[in-house]
């Protein structure tokens, strides 16, 4: 197992690249509430989320932050808080809610979150799909037809008719092996559908709506086009060759079979070997790789941690957040079938994440060396920590630590040659957390939900310092 300790102390102040961007993300469904508004019709995370037993609690996203009542005081907090960009991402449901014609009341929403936050300095980085497929598209087959890749291009270009002329970054798609394998095979996510290999057909036409947004938008304006994708470090506990066999596997569906297809126009032998009884190669076209692997402009990677896994077999059937047994032939994830996660001596966040920012270290020098990508952006990291609000402060001393190890992580990166032009925090604010609700609380800025007053917690106080000087120390 590759462990190596970073760089530099946890004490020494390091100095990021001039120019280097500090930002937040969010989703839309994460964070605006709203959900029957302006014409927004029901996306599958609405259906799911009022599906009981799916999400934690019961919580579902049809307040959440309201963040789309108080998008200016939201702004106005990002600009006190120094970020120099915000990812967020738009809702398919409010610009098309039927799959159909474009709602110009849903879309007006993010015309004015745009103008204010150029209002406000701030660099806006727009994700086309954070998860929110329309319903009606799901009825009709969701991400294992394809014609919703064309439905997906369609809908990009209606948004980039509008916020094409001031948004300078665009990603596609954010982190489809979570759409694809937690929503069509492991169903932990939307739409909840448990049927093997129909996950990997998702994610071929997911990588299609990308490649096929792409030929429709690219060179119309001077932007800056990418994805992000949520790649994992497998160490295998051993190097005996059923743990390396098991750490082959995740990384092929987890990372090689994203990156691979974007960044060299096909998919690893290894995985569609292993993955041959599935039949679901017949999903992919002549030229559908050609479309895939256009240039992109910027890659981005999000990421949490890595895992240690082992591939002695088990007899023991996967099953996902809701108890439900996975189907077996297809490993989206380390709890399938002979490979498990062996847990390592590390301390844990409270989505029992290992905290391994060594991991991100590796995974940035690693994408850099095996691929030459663009210009690496990482698009999400942070925690999940119980945080309490007293007196009216929040003080989280372990995300702020997490972070401060995360940062250094990138920073050990750089200085090893990687290209890395800036971080987003995830998140902006505490928000939805899909199938844990509103439970697990990532923010910078911590949300009261019964009140929804925001309150900058001392890790987000910390990170506008970052943001300012560009610096991070502790
Ligand atoms: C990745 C996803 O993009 C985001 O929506 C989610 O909340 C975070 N990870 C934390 O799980």
């Amino acid at each position: 197992m590759t462990q190596t300790q970073p760089t530099t102390a946890l004490t020494d102040a390091v100095a990021f690249p001039p120019g280097f961007v500090w930002g937040a993300a969010t989703a839309a469904y994460q964070i605006e509430g709203a959900a029957a508004e302006d014409g927004r019709r029901p996306s599958i995370w609405d259906t799911f989320s009022h599906t009981p037993g799916m999400v934690a609690n019961g919580d579902h996203g049809d307040v959440a932050c309201d963040h789309y009542h108080r998008m200016p005081e939201d702004v106005a907090l990002m600009a006190e808080l120094g970020l120099a960009s915000y990812r967020f991402s738009v809702s398919w449901a409010r610009v098309r809610p039927d799959g159909g014609p474009v709602n110009a009341a849903g879309l007006a929403f993010y015309d004015r979150l745009v103008d204010e936050l150029l209002g406000h300095g701030i660099a806006p980085w727009l994700t086309l799909y954070h998860w929110d497929l329309p319903q009606v598209l799901e009825d009709r087959g969701g991400w294992t037809v394809r014609d919703t890749a064309y439905r997906f291009a369609d809908y990009a270009e209606s948004v980039y008719d509008v916020l094409g002329d001031r948004v300078p970054t665009w990603t596609t798609l954010n982190e489809p092996w979570c759409s694809a394998f937690l929503g069509y095979t492991s169903g932990d996510h939307a739409p909840g559908r448990q049927e093997g290999a129909i996950g990997l057909v998702a994610a071929h036409h997911l990588l299609l709506g990308h490649g096929l947004a792409l030929d429709a938008l690219r060179g119309r304006d001077d932007v800056r086009w990418g994805i992000s994708l949520n790649c994992t470090v497998a160490d295998p506990v051993s190097d005996e060759a059923v743990h390396l066999d098991a750490a082959r596997r995740i990384d092929g569906l987890h990372n090689r079979l994203f990156l691979d297809a974007v960044l060299r126009g096909h998919y690893p032998a290894d995985v569609i070997e292993d993955t041959a009884h599935l039949g679901w190669y017949h999903a992919v076209h002549d030229g559908d790789l050609a479309l895939i692997s256009a240039p992109i402009d910027v890659l981005g990677l999000n990421y949490y941690h890595g895992d240690a896994v082992s591939g002695s077999p088990t007899n023991r059937q996967a099953t996902n957040h809701h108890g439900l047994e996975v189907p077996r032939g297809v490993s989206p994830f380390p709890s399938a079938e002979h490979v498990t996660v062996v847990p390592r001596d590390l301390p844990r966040t409270a989505m029992d994440w290992e905290v391994q920012p060594d991991g991100l270290r590796r995974l940035l020098v690693r994408v850099h060396d095996d691929y030459s990508p663009p210009p690496i952006y990482v698009t999400e990291t942070g925690a999940a920590y119980v945080d309490r609000l007293v007196d009216g402060r929040v003080e989280d001393p372990d995300r702020l630590a997490f972070l401060d190890s995360y940062l250094r992580a990138v920073h050990d990166a750089i200085a090893q040659g990687v290209d890395v032009g800036g971080v987003f925090a995830w998140s902006f604010l505490d928000n939805f957390e899909w199938a844990y609700g509103y439970d697990k609380r990532f923010g910078l800025v911590h949300v009261d939900y019964e009140t929804q007053r925001r309150t900058p917690k001392s890790s987000g106080l910390w990170y506008a310092q970052v943001a300012r000087t560009n610096v991070v120390s502790t």
